[in-house]
């Protein structure tokens, strides 16, 4: 038995992940990876992910620039249970949408507190990164996310109004000197 913790992407949790990625599909997220593709390929799409180049933006990707991005999984034992993906920078579609961090829990796994610990964990990464501060965006209506964000102590900014191109988004920056 293993404490969870943050690791880089890695062919040991194919099983696993990809049980997580049918979850995900089920409710409508990541659906811009196949099925097949990964099961028939995992060792490139882990190798992909490890390349921190960063994946262009849906569904705006002919207008922002990718970013470097870190990938990290958190799992237990040889479980995989979530991922956080940090964004060594902002672009303008990151700044009013998708900001430094994004987390996410596997729904099999939700209200577990692993939501909790996702984030709290991914500071080291993003100090080491080199970010001082991290700009994490997220829906009004994501309660247990807001509960998480305001947990770890994150600075609110502001709450901007959804536009043609954005939905309304809470704009909270992390502390991670
Ligand atoms: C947001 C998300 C990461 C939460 O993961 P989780 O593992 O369920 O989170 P936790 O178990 O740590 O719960 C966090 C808090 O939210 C609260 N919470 C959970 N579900 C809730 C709900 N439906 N209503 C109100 N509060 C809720 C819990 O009470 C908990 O606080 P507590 O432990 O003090 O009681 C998960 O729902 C997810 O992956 N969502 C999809 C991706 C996403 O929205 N990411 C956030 C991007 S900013």
């Amino acid at each position: 038995m293993t404490a969870s913790h943050l690791v880089r992407p890695d062919i040991e949790y194919k099983d696993s992940y990809l049980e997580a990625l049918a979850e995900f599909h089920a409710e409508d997220r990541l659906k811009y990876y196949d099925m097949l593709t990964l099961r028939a390929d995992f060792d490139g799409f882990v190798k992909m992910l490890r390349t921190e180049r960063g994946v262009e933006h849906q569904p705006l990707q002919d207008w922002a620039e990718p970013v470097p991005e870190t990938v990290l999984w958190f799992v237990k034992d040889d479980h995989y249970l979530g991922t956080v993906k940090i964004r060594h920078r902002l672009n303008w579609h990151l700044e009013k949408w998708g900001g430094n961090i994004y987390f996410a829990i596997r729904p099999s796994m939700r209200g577990k507190g692993y939501g909790k610990k996702i984030l709290t964990k991914s500071r080291p990464y993003a100090n080491y990164i080199g970010l001082e501060k991290a700009l994490i965006t997220v829906s009004p209506d994501n309660v247990s996310a807001i509960e998480i964000i305001e947990g770890a102590g994150c600075t609110f900014e502001e709450e901007t109004a959804a536009t043609a191109q954005f939905p309304a988004r809470r704009r909270y920056w992390m502390d991670c000197s």
